[in-house]
């Protein structure tokens, strides 16, 4: 009886050369069985739950395994995990034809404190939690700054630098391999440039600009000044043109009827017979030739005369 539990140990140990895949949260593992196929049967679990079992004929069989409804299976024997979770850390197993594999989910997660862009003077920490690793492991946690420099798990930054942006390394060691994931860290300048501007504007005007259109150009800080500059700006314009428009058009209209009633009172006395007497004679010369043709030249000489 002890030579079969020895003998169990001994092949449990030699086909569980498992791997170990470490991930970050949010992302996708994919775990490899370690068996490219099975003849008889494939089962994963995670811990001792079961997430799939899969039989002979190919059918599936779902286990209550908490990673179960975000995992899936990759080609024949492998198992894909997405979105990770930390809880997700640990061990998983496959079994193919009876012949298990253990293998190990690292789950790591890396943050700055405070999460948005980092101020040049302010402080700062870097977080790097990397779950399913012994104490032996976790003692291995550290950062890697962009100057090179080895800092702890958790590092504290402070008087933050422009040179501290950059992309940070989160390393650490598990079963004689090292890991590592990264954290892009972003510095701005203070807002030196942003405050002071305000208070010039103000200074220069004495009053609060927000509501009020000037034309200064130092007012033009004001954004909203800025804004109304222009359509003022646009509108005048607009109102000039079109009024420059109206009278140029007014004073056009105004000189033809002047024109008009000039003619009139000089073609009642003077043109009228002359012009009748042209028609008369031109059509009267057209009509034994060709009528369309002819009959433009005629207009033409009457146009001349309606303009003088
Ligand atoms: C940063 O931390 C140092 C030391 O803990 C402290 O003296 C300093 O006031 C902090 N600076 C800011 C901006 O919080
Ligand atoms: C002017 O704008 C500032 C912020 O830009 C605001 O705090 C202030 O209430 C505004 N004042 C007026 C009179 O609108």
């Amino acid at each position: 009886m002890k030579i079969i539990v020895c003998l169990w140990f001994v092949l449990g140990a030699l086909s569980a050369a498992g791997k170990v895949i470490f991930t970050t949260v949010g992302q996708r593992a994919t775990l490899e069985c370690g068996a490219v196929s099975f003849k008889n049967s494939l089962e994963w679990r995670q811990g001792d739950d079961r997430i799939v079992f899969v039989d002979k004929k190919g059918f599936p069989r779902h286990g209550k395994a908490a990673v179960q409804t975000r995992s899936k299976r990759r080609g024949d024997t492998d198992l894909d995990i997405f979105p990770v979770r930390k809880e997700d850390a640990g061990t998983f197993t496959c079994t193919a034809d009876g012949n298990p594999q253990v293998h190990t989910l690292l789950v790591g997660s890396v943050s700055v404190s405070p999460p948005a862009e980092l101020k040049v003077g302010s402080n700062a920490t870097l977080l790097c939690e990397i779950e399913g690793l012994n104490p032996d492991s976790v003692k291995t946690v550290q950062w890697i700054g962009v100057d090179k420099n080895v800092r702890s798990r958790t590092a504290q930054l402070e008087n933050v630098a422009l040179t501290d942006a950059g992309t940070w390394k989160c390393q650490f060691s598990h079963g004689g391999e090292t890991f590592s994931t990264q954290l892009e860290i972003k510095v701005t300048e203070p807002a030196t440039k942003t405050t002071p501007a305000p208070k010039q504007s103000s200074k220069v005007n004495g009053k609060k600009i927000n509501s009020t259109i000037c034309a200064q150009p130092s007012c033009a800080d004001s954004g909203v000044a800025h804004w109304w500059m222009w359509v003022a700006i646009g509108a005048g314009c607009l109102v000039v043109v079109l009024l420059m428009v109206s009278v140029i058009v007014l004073y056009k209209r105004i000189r033809r009827r002047k024109r008009n009633l000039h003619l009139m009172k000089n073609g009642r006395q003077a043109q009228r017979p002359r012009q009748y007497c042209q028609c008369n004679h031109q059509t009267a010369a057209a009509k034994p030739q060709q009528g369309r043709q002819k009959g433009r030249p005629s207009a033409l000489p009457l146009q001349p005369l309606l303009k003088e």
